[in-house]
Formats: structure tokens, sequence, C-alpha cells
């Protein structure tokens, strides 16, 4: 037998047996971080979305049974996001701040049904937009910043007025913290929070989320005269930058943000951090459409154990600093939970 090595230390002992390991976990990944984005349309039946394997366009009754599903298995809200009909799309984005549009429908009829779901509302103008982007586009084709704060502050009061919990810009326009929590207290919902998509990056990993809701830029020339910019990099910010995102972090929580977001998840673990490190309130994180899918096509080629494999990146993510996560694995990951995943 070889002699033992005179070692002080011995960091595998305490990985010897499961209960040991589940004694000294240190980033414990439970149901009540997540939080599951739901996309719905203005038809009666659930739809498959091709570029998302798992995930529909709900119609209202089956969006109401998938959030009582949520809530059941422990996960405490969901995010909406509207597929809008071609028909309603403008260069004003108008439909955004209909109080008879999909979204105050869906939120009006989710706080009836499940009153203690959390519900939270997508504040940017993309859905509904004709030009596809999440700021209305001048002739020029810049993306207004101002011109879209007071479009949003519009969108906001519409769906508090519907009863949304949170509202959550993610439209990267400067100012529009400040100026929704203006809005939102003037409108007399003070009690509403806003959820800041603070650090929101010009990503190619939302790609299958654009294709779920047909509402990716309409790269110019779309209409005659007119240059509509194809990318959203004027506003979303460069993959490249940390500094920056605590920049924007800082701004978010000095104009009244109550939680700040980093998007996408996987490839900004250390913007995560970094952003956890400064800020005194919580951190979510969006675990987005491309990484849903990148997960869903490796599992589906057998490269993959699914369940280990989303429960190791998700649980990457909270170790990284997010409080919140918004997943589409929300209910796979709650029911893994359950059954006791190691
Ligand atoms: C747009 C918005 C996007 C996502 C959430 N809100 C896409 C974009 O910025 O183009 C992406 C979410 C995902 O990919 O899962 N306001």
């Amino acid at each position: 037998m070889t002699e033992p090595l005179e070692l002080l230390q011995r960091p595998r002992r305490l990985r010897r047996t499961a209960g040991l390991r589940r004694l000294v976990r240190e980033t414990r990944l439970t149901a009540d971080r997540l939080v599951l984005p739901v996309f719905v349309h203005d038809g009666a039946e659930d739809e498959p979305i091709d570029a998302l394997p798992g995930q529909v366009r709900h119609g209202l009754d089956g969006l109401v049974a998938k959030a009582g599903e949520a809530l059941a298995l422990g996960v405490p809200g969901v995010a909406l996001f509207p597929k809008v009909d071609a028909g309603l799309k403008s260069r004003g984005a108008e439909e955004a701040w209909n109080d008879n549009g999909l979204i105050p429908r869906a939120v009006a009829r989710l706080k009836r049904e499940l009153p203690e779901l959390v519900v939270i509302t997508d504040v940017a103008l993309d859905p509904y937009n004709a030009d596809g982007h999440d700021g209305l586009v001048t002739d020029a084709g810049e993306v207004d910043n101002d011109a879209t704060v007071a479009a949003l502050c519009k969108q906001a009061v519409c769906q508090a007025r519907a009863g949304a919990d949170v509202v959550a810009p993610s439209d990267m326009m400067d100012g529009r913290v400040a100026a929704l929590r203006e809005a939102l207290d003037d409108a007399g919902f003070t009690g509403v929070a806003i959820g800041s998509y603070a650090v929101k990056y010009a990503s190619a990993f939302y790609g299958p989320f654009r294709a779920a809701l047909d509402s990716a830029p309409v790269a110019s020339p779309a209409q005659a005269g007119r240059v509509i910019p194809g990318d959203k990099r004027t506003y979303q910010m460069d993959p490249a930058n940390a500094r920056e995102a605590l920049r924007e972090v800082e701004l978010d929580l000095d104009d009244g943000a109550d939680w700040v977001m980093v998007k996408p998840a996987g490839p900004y673990l250390d913007v995560i951090h970094r952003v956890a490190e400064i800020s005194d309130r919580p951190v979510a994180a969006y675990h987005v459409s491309g990484e849903y899918a990148m997960l869903k096509a490796a599992a589906a080629a057998g490269a993959l154990d699914e369940r280990a494999a989303v429960l190791e990146q998700l649980t990457g993510i909270a170790r990284a600093g997010a409080d919140v996560i918004f997943t589409y694995y929300a209910l796979d990951a709650a029911r893994w939970l359950a059954e006791g995943a190691s």
C-alpha cells in the first residue's frame, strides 16, 4: 500500500458522501428564485414555437393553466411577452398602450384567477413596432431616445392599470427608469415595482425569441426613403464591455429601479458577479432563448444530459450572484429540484 501523504488539508473529505456535499453546498438553487417567461398570442389555442422546442405561444386559457402549474411547482412569477398581429403594428407602436390589448387582458385574467402570482410585463416597443425596434425610429433611421421614453411611460402605466406587479423595461433607452417611476407614481401606482433590464447586451442569443414574436428589427430599406437599423447596437450594450455595465446599474439604482437585471446570463457571469457586488437591490439574470435553444439542441443530439446540464448552468448563474433567474427551463428545473436532483 502507498504510504499516506502527510497532508494537513484534504478538501475531498467533505465531498465523500451525498449528505456531506449537501451540507456544505454554497449555492442552493430553488424554485423560489425562478421566473418563467411566457409568450402569448391572440388565439384560442396554444401554438408551438419551432425555434424554442417545448415552448408555445399561449392563448389566455393555456396561459392561466401554465401559470397555475408554475405556482404549484413553487415558481413565484411569470414574465409576459406578446406576439402582436402584424395588422396592429405601427411606426408609433400605439398598440403598446391599448387598454384592451393582448397584454392588459392577459395580466387582468392572471391576476383575477391567480392573485398570488407575480406578473411581470415587458416595457419595450418591439412587439408593437412596425420597424421591429424597442424604440421609435425617425425618418433618418435613428432610434429616438426621448420620444421612446414618453411612449414607454404610457405603456407601463397601461400595464400597471391592468394589474402588473412589476414592469420591466428591456428597451435600454437612457433615463427611462426615472421617467417610468414618475409616470407610475403620478398615476397612483406607487406600489408597482420597476425591474430594470439595466444591462442588456446586443446579443446573438435573442434569435429564437425574435422568431417566436416575429419581432426582429426590419432591415433597411423596408420602406421607400427610410433607413431602418438592422440591429440594436445603438442602444443595447457592446458584449465586450463590463465597466459600462456598472455605470448602467448605478444610473438605474439612482433612478429608483427595484431590481437590476443582466441579460443574457451564461456568457456574462463576470458581469452578474460585478453587479451583485455593487447593488443594494436584488440582481436578476435572464437565461435567454438562445441559451435555452442550445441546451435543447445538444440534449436532442444526445450530447448532453439535459437535466444535469440545465441545473449546472442555472446553479452557475445563481453562484455568480443572481438572486432571480428568468429561464424557459423554470418549470423543468422546479420539477427536477422537487425530485431531489443532487
Ligand atoms: C425585447 C426583448 C428581447 C428579449 C426580451 N425582450 C429581444 C431583443 O432585445 O431583441 C429576449 C429574450 C430572449 O431571447 O429570451 N424588448
